[in-house]
C-alpha cells in the first residue's frame, strides 16, 4: 500500500531538491509513496496573504495565525479515516527509528511545518495530534524537520529499498552498524579483516554482531540497556563489564 503524505508549509520550494532525488525521488516515481506540498499562504484570508501577527502578550517575534494554518490542515484531513497530523517543533517528542517505522507503516501523514516563533496554541490544541522534534537544537523552521522525516519513513515503506538493508542496520535492533568494507582488500596498508574474506558465513555473522556490540558499547551505552540481546550477547559483553554494576 502506498504511504501518502501531506506537507503543510510557508516555504513549499525548499522541497524540490531534496525529496525529487535519489531513493526518495524514485519512491515516488514508483508509486511508492504520494507526496503532495502544500502553501499555507494560500488559505490567507485577507488581500495581502497574511500569515503571522505579533504575540499577544508582547514579546519577540511572530506567530503563525490560526486561520490560515486551520484552513490548511482542514483542507488535507476531510477524508476517513482521518490522517494523523504532525506538527514538527522543537518541544516535541524525540523522533527516532521506531517512530520511524510506526509512522510508514500508518498508510497517510500530515506533516505541518511552523516558522517564526511558532504556531497559535490554539491550533496545537484542536488540530495537532502528534509532536516531533529531529533533535535538542532549533532550526530557523519545520521544513528541514520534515525532510528527515520524510526521508527516514519513506525508505521504510515495503518495496522502496531490499528489506535485508533495513534489517541489520543502525537502530533497527537498537544497536548500531558493523563496519563494511569493500575492494580493494589491503588499502593505504589497511587489510580488510581476513574473516570476511573466508566465505564462511556463520563466522561473518558472528563477527559482525560482535562489533555492532561493541561499537555500541563504546559509543551508545545507553542504547544497550533497551536493545534486543540474546544470550551469547549477553556473555560477549560480559567480558567488556557490561551492564556495569548498579551504584
Ligand atoms: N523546528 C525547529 N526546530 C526543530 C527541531 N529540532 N525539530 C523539529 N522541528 C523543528
Amino acid at each position: 500500500m502506498a504511504l501518502r503524505i501531506d506537507i503543510l508549509t510557508l516555504f513549499p520550494g525548499m522541497f524540490a531538491g531534496p525529496l525529487s532525488e535519489s531513493i526518495i525521488g524514485r519512491a515516488v516515481q514508483a508509486g511508492h509513496v504520494r507526496l503532495a506540498i502544500h502553501d499555507i499562504r494560500q488559505f490567507a484570508v485577507d488581500r495581502h496573504h497574511t500569515v503571522d501577527d505579533a504575540p499577544f502578550g508582547g514579546g519577540a517575534g511572530m506567530v503563525m495565525k490560526p486561520v490560515p494554518l486551520a484552513g490548511a490542515i482542514r483542507s488535507v484531513t476531510d477524508s476517513d479515516p482521518r490522517p494523523v497530523v504532525i506538527y514538527l517543533s522543537p518541544d516535541g517528542v524525540l523522533f527516532d527509528q521506531q517512530c520511524a517505522a510506526e509512522l510508514a507503516g500508518l498508510g497517510r501523514i500530515v506533516l505541518v511545518c511552523g516558522h517564526y516563533e511558532g504556531i497559535d496554541e490554539r491550533v496545537r490544541v484542536s488540530l495537532i495530534d502528534r509532536e516531533l522534534s529531529i533533535g535538542d537544537y532549533v532550526l530557523t523552521g519545520g521544513e528541514l524537520a520534515a525532510m528527515v522525516v520524510v526521508d527516514a519513513v519513506v525508505r521504510l515503506v515495503p518495496g522502496v529499498i531490499r528489506a535485508e538493508s533495513t534489517a541489520e542496520e543502525s537502530h533497527s535492533d537498537g544497536l548500531l552498524e558493523y563496519p563494511h568494507y569493500t575492494r580493494p582488500a589491503n588499502w593505504e596498508g589497511q587489510e580488510v579483516p581476513e574473516v570476511l574474506r573466508s566465505g564462511h558465513h556463520g563466522a561473518v555473522a558472528r563477527w559482525r554482531r560482535h562489533r555492532r556490540l561493541e561499537r555500541t558499547l563504546a559509543r551508545r551505552p545507553d542504547l544497550l540497556a533497551r536493545a534486543t540481546l540474546d544470550a551469547a550477547d549477553r556473555r560477549y559483553l560480559a567480558q567488556f563489564g557490561w551492564p556495569p554494576a548498579a551504584e
